[in-house]
């Protein structure tokens, strides 16, 4: 194995170094904290190339800094740093702006605030709305990785494709048409990191500043807030025990450029868009010429029955576009989604990409194809389904209690969390703050003002024994405020 260099030296601040601007500049990266105890300096050799100054300089500074304690030389080692910041003084304080300093703008602040896409480290009950690893085959994806990096050769360090890994596109066509009954070319289909990469993405290509976006209310956050990024007029649309009540927006003749959905499993209520309404939004995005997002972020996972036919296949007009994620059947730090458009959006949709990010780096692409080809992503989806169906039902079974207190849920037996909701907004608030869980409210999720409130159990990467612990807990806290 090649030796390593050293540290990346701090630069000196002025075009040509004297001994004296090298000494400073090394001794305050010491005393800085910037080069800490144990780290190794280039030679005296590399050190004189990196700064452009003699070798016979740099031993000087070399020799000087040791002997006042600050490095220390070990025969045929090399040069380390010897001081513990702490012993000297503290690190550094970072710097004032000037009194006046730019401050971000106000778009930043608000999506800043209102960003939604970070899951906590460590999965409590009830905010693991993640997917489960204990079950993932883990080997397995290491040796598809290795392979695929064997395989793929140096080209794995170049660029990639910006609309994905041809094979990866191919397996992710093949496995719509399979299991989500969509019937699509390879060509059609992008590969991002994320459902929200890909909504951002389409929120920049297809929207102008003030054109209507109708969304569900409630409604999945990030997809709001890059709506609003892209500086589009949000219109909540009610959402129902059948999902979005686009009917009600018709009926006051208000036209949308493009409406946002979650039709197997709406975000964060639960329920199916029934077929009517389906039916229904079709065509009014027909009447409007407008778009319709599909985020079908979870549709692998319903436990009785087959999954839901996504909405994109009822789509004759190639007005529907569709995102799939594989952060939540996988594991979430995959990074691997999709979206699913016509053909001519692809090339613009692709170049939006690059804006963003570049690319998705090859070597995971291809392992993934890899795990769909050779089978292992049904067996796993199978498996996953069998697990995450008997959380469900567990949690189901354990909330019964609730049922008389007037707490109801969504039967769409779907999904990796689970709202419960409570007429009497005030009380749910209630059980929320005097319980120890981590509980998200419906409200937070809203834009119409309501009376009522839910709470969003998310329950995906809870183990059996945090999950009983949680049910227990909000039970009993459900059952002490109810009083
Ligand atoms: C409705 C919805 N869309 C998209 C996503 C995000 O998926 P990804 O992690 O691929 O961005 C989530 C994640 O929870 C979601 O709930």
């Amino acid at each position: 194995m090649r030796r390593s260099q050293g540290v990346l030296l701090p630069p000196v601040r002025v075009a040509r170094p004297r001994r004296g601007d090298v000494y400073r500049t090394l001794r305050a990266a010491v005393l800085d904290g910037v080069l800490s105890a144990g780290e190794r300096l280039p030679s005296t050799r590399q050190a004189a190339a990196d700064y452009g100054v003699s070798r016979g300089m740099l031993e000087e500074v070399f020799a000087q800094l040791t002997e006042e304690g600050f490095m220390e030389r070990a025969v045929g080692r090399g040069t380390f740093v010897a001081l513990t910041v702490s012993r000297l003084s503290a690190p550094a304080k970072q710097k004032q702006g000037p009194r006046r300093s730019p401050t971000p703008s106000r778009r930043g602040h608000s999506v800043a605030a209102n960003a939604a896409c970070r899951e906590p480290a460590v999965p409590s009950p009830f905010n693991a709305g993640i997917a489960d690893t204990s079950e993932f085959p883990w080997k397995m994806w290491q040796r598809l990785m290795a392979r695929s990096a064997r395989e793929l050769g140096h080209g794995a360090l170049n660029f990639a494709d910006p609309r994905g890994l041809p094979n990866l596109r191919v397996a992710i066509a093949r496995y719509l048409a399979q299991f989500r009954g969509i019937r699509c070319q390879p060509g059609q289909v992008i590969v991002f990191n994320s459902a929200q990469q890909a909504l951002n993405a389409l929120a920049v290509l297809l929207l102008d500043r003030g054109d209507a976006v109708w969304i569900e209310d409630p409604c999945y956050l990030g997809a709001r807030a890059a709506f609003e990024l892209a500086g589009a007029a949000i219109t909540p649309v009610p959402v129902d025990d059948e999902g979005i009540r686009a009917d009600t927006r018709v009926r006051r003749s208000a036209r949308a450029r493009l409406t946002y959905v979650t039709p197997s499993h709406q975000y964060p209520t639960g329920v199916a868009l029934g077929l009517e309404r389906r039916i229904a939004l079709l065509e009014v995005a027909e009447r409007d010429g407008s778009w319709v997002v599909e985020d079908d972020y979870d549709g692998e996972f319903r436990y009785e029955g087959q999954p839901l036919t996504a909405l994109y296949s009822l789509d004759s007009q190639g007005r529907v576009l569709y995102i799939g994620t594989l952060n939540k059947s996988m594991f979430v730090s995959l990074r691997l989604a999709y979206a699913v458009v016509p053909e001519e959006l692809v090339e613009s949709l692709a170049n939006i990409r690059t804006q963003l990010d570049g690319f998705t780096p090859a070597v995971r692409q291809m392992a993934m194809s890899l795990f769909m080809d050779e089978g292992h992503f049904s067996s796993h989806l199978r498996r996953m389904r069998a697990v995450y169906g008997a959380k469900r039902a567990a949690l189901v079974e354990g909330l019964a209690p609730l049922a008389a207190l007037g707490w109801t849920w969504s039967s769409n037996p779907a999904g990796m969390h689970l709202l419960v909701r409570h007429k009497r907004g005030d009380y749910v608030r209630a059980v929320a703050t005097a319980s120890s869980l981590d509980l998200a409210l419906l409200s937070a999720y809203r834009i119409a003002r309501t009376r009522d409130d839910g709470l969003f159990l998310r329950f995906g990467a809870l183990d059996t024994a945090s999950l009983s612990a949680g049910i227990a807990a909000l039970v009993a806290v459900a059952k002490k405020m109810s009083r």
